[in-house]
This record gives C-alpha cells, sequence and structure tokens, in this order.
C-alpha cells in the first residue's frame, strides 16, 4: 500500500468544465492534458472528461498514444512539432492531428509518399509574439504555396498561442489582431481557428474563434491572481504519518541540520520529498495539516521525507493523515500557497507530483 494517494474530483472536473464552456459560448473545447494531465494523472483526467471535451491536446506522440487507450472516440492533437518523419508516420496511422509550425517541417512532409499525405490531419500554428512555434507572417507565402500545392493534406485548425494574459492585454489584443491579419492572406482551405488559452479567455474571450484550449482552468486552478474566476481544484494530495519523535532542545533535524530545536519539540516524519515531487525549497518554509492543524515544516525536505513540528497537536500517531496539498477542516493548503513559498506558478506543482503516487478518483 501506498503511503501518499492523489485524489482526483469528478465533480470539480465537471464543475470546472462546465464554468468554462458556458463561458466560451459556443465555442468547443481542446483539453490540454500534457505533462501527465499538468500532473493530476492523464488516464483519470482523460477517462472523466472524455465525454465531455471535443480534442485531447498533447505536448508528444507517446502521451497521445496512451490518450486514445481512454479516449478511443476525441480527437487527439499533438502540440509539439514533431520532427522526425517516423514519428509523422506512426501520428498518421494513429488518426492523431499533428501541429504543424515550421518550415522544417514542411520539408520533411515533402519526403513522405502521396498515398501517405493523403491521410495527414494538421493544424497550423502561427506565431504572434511567443516567439517558441509556429509560423511568422513573413512565412505566410511559403505557408500558402506549400499547402495550395498539397491539397491532399486536410488542414483542419489555423491556431496561435498567446505569451500574455492581462498582464499585457496591450499585447494580447495586438497578438490577435496579428492572428486576424495572417488569416486574412491564408489561401489554403482550412475548418476552424483557435488561440484562447484560459488566461486569452478570460482575459477577452473573443467571440470569432471556434475552440479554446484551457488548461490550468479546467484543472480547477487560476492562470495567476489577476483572475478572479471562482473554479474547484481537482486534485487534493494526501499522506501519512510514518513515525513521531521527540527532538530535545538543540537537537538538529534532516540534512545539514538546518533546523535546531529552541527547546524539546514533537516531530513527525512524513513519506513525502522532492522525489514525490514537493519542492525542496520549502525546507523550513511550508505547512502540511495533521488532525485539522496548519504545521510546520522543519529541517531540509529530502527525497522521500519531510519532518513537521506536531508539539502543538496532542495524540498525533503513526499513520495519521497528512494534508499536503488541499483542504481539512476549516483550513486549505492551495498550490498557489505552495507555489507563492516556493518561488513559482501552480502549474509547476501540479505538474511535478510524481506519477508513481496512486491516483484516486473521488466522486465529490
Ligand atoms: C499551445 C497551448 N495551448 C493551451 C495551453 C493551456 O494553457 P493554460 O493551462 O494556461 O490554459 C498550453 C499550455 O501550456 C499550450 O502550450
Amino acid at each position: 500500500m501506498s503511503f501518499s494517494k492523489i485524489l482526483l474530483s469528478r465533480s470539480a472536473l465537471q464543475y470546472n468544465i462546465k464554468v468554462i464552456s458556458s463561458l466560451a459560448g459556443s465555442k468547443r473545447i481542446i483539453f490540454p492534458v500534457k505533462a501527465n494531465a499538468y500532473g493530476h494523472g492523464l488516464e483519470e483526467i482523460v477517462r472523466m472528461s472524455a465525454s465531455m471535451v471535443d480534442c485531447f491536446m498533447t505536448a508528444t506522440l507517446e502521451e497521445a498514444v496512451k490518450v486514445r487507450q481512454f479516449a478511443p472516440e476525441n480527437d487527439i492533437f499533438i502540440d509539439l512539432p514533431l520532427i522526425n518523419v517516423d514519428d509523422i508516420r506512426e501520428a498518421i496511422e494513429r488518426g492523431f492531428v499533428i501541429n504543424i509550425a515550421t518550415t522544417y517541417q514542411l520539408h520533411l512532409l515533402e519526403k513522405l509518399p502521396h498515398d501517405i499525405l493523403k491521410g495527414v490531419r494538421v493544424q497550423i500554428e502561427f506565431d504572434t509574439g511567443m516567439n517558441r512555434t509556429g509560423f511568422k507572417y513573413e512565412d505566410l507565402k511559403t505557408v500558402n504555396t506549400f499547402f495550395s500545392r498539397h491539397p491532399e493534406i486536410k488542414v483542419e485548425g489555423v491556431f496561435t498561442h498567446y505569451a500574455t494574459g492581462l498582464d499585457y492585454p496591450e499585447s494580447l489584443r495586438s497578438q490577435y489582431k496579428l492572428f486576424r491579419k495572417i488569416l486574412s492572406r491564408i489561401q489554403f482551405r482550412y475548418s476552424f481557428i483557435h488561440s484562447e488559452n484560459s488566461a486569452g479567455l478570460l482575459a477577452f474571450n473573443f467571440s470569432d474563434m471556434d475552440y479554446i484550449r484551457p488548461g490550468i482552468t479546467l484543472y480547477g486552478l487560476r492562470p495567476s491572481a489577476l483572475y478572479s474566476i471562482s473554479l474547484r481544484p481537482v486534485l487534493s494530495w494526501k499522506s501519512q504519518v510514518v513515525d513521531v519523535k521527540s527532538v530535545k532542545k538543540g537537537e538538529g533535524i534532516s540534512y545539514g541540520l538546518t533546523f535546531r530545536a529552541e527547546r524539546d519539540i514533537k516531530i513527525a516524519t512524513v513519506p513525502v520529498g522532492y522525489g514525490d515531487g514537493y519542492p525542496r525549497s520549502l525546507s523550513n518554509k511550508g505547512y502540511v495539516i495533521i488532525r485539522g492543524k496548519r504545521v510546520k515544516i522543519i529541517g531540509t525536505i529530502c527525497m522521500n521525507h519531510l519532518m513537521v513540528n506536531v508539539s502543538e497537536i496532542e495524540g498525533v500517531s503513526v499513520g495519521d493523515e497528512v494534508v499536503i496539498l488541499g483542504e481539512a477542516g476549516n483550513d486549505t493548503i492551495t498550490a498557489d500557497e505552495i507555489a507563492n513559498l516556493a518561488g513559482t506558478i501552480n502549474y509547476e506543482i501540479t505538474t511535478r507530483i510524481s506519477p508513481f503516487i496512486p491516483r484516486i478518483i473521488v466522486e465529490t
């Protein structure tokens, strides 16, 4: 039996999908489930949401293969531009939709025989300011020429990905305008367009898009504190006490003895560490909840252990539940709180959670 578990709330996921869908109106959902569904657990998230979203977006071919196992009916879009002919062939054979975003890929496609190309389903990405992947406005001539010469390739979507949201709304507007300008100059057929991630949707909710690609909001978290939407976090993380011991005044705790007891204290050892994806930078800073009370992490966080000061709690014993992330009684430890303490973003906190911790779906 595992010491820790990740609980995934079905009702929270359904609630978030409904809230975001109603905000988006007629726009349909491409659900980003890359990086093990933002660390939540790909299988469980895909199984729970398959009937509520149109398409899943993965980063890689390997992820797409896994999604297909649990979502036989949905479209699956691979966002990273594949740069290997064998990968492209495999994606085509499996019926995935691939992102064509670079001139390098156009050369690769040229090498594929016509009968294979006939089966390709693609979306074309244009870069409107992110400078990550996607053709530039200046590439339009090349892209137009290529796809006009290859009507056998099925261009399903054309899309862009915004670099900003409410943090820099003028830039978001100008990226959107550039996307519209690009669309007005496209000379080949395509079926739909999309551009908004969670921040883009919450910031402007552009009415002329066919799809949205909300990731973090469907997991019940906000892209940043700039957005006031109320959602329900899908994930909570629980563990249990494996040892309780007394530490005498003056003794140190954990590697480097970075914590010294100023008086006699009682500590509990929790089998969670940076090997499980809990940030080591929360050493001597973070909190967990035991028996409804917040207790502080003391000493350096190890690969598979952290220690907390439980002097103020009566009767802590081996096997007691430890809430690492989530609600307990009247208190909650959020991914945002952990992220703030760790100097990162909520995305990274959930995404880093080890895939080896069992995922359990709860209905509430
Ligand atoms: C291309 C693309 N679309 C959509 C998303 C989802 O973004 P968010 O989770 O901020 O909604 C991502 C996430 O990184 C992405 O890379």
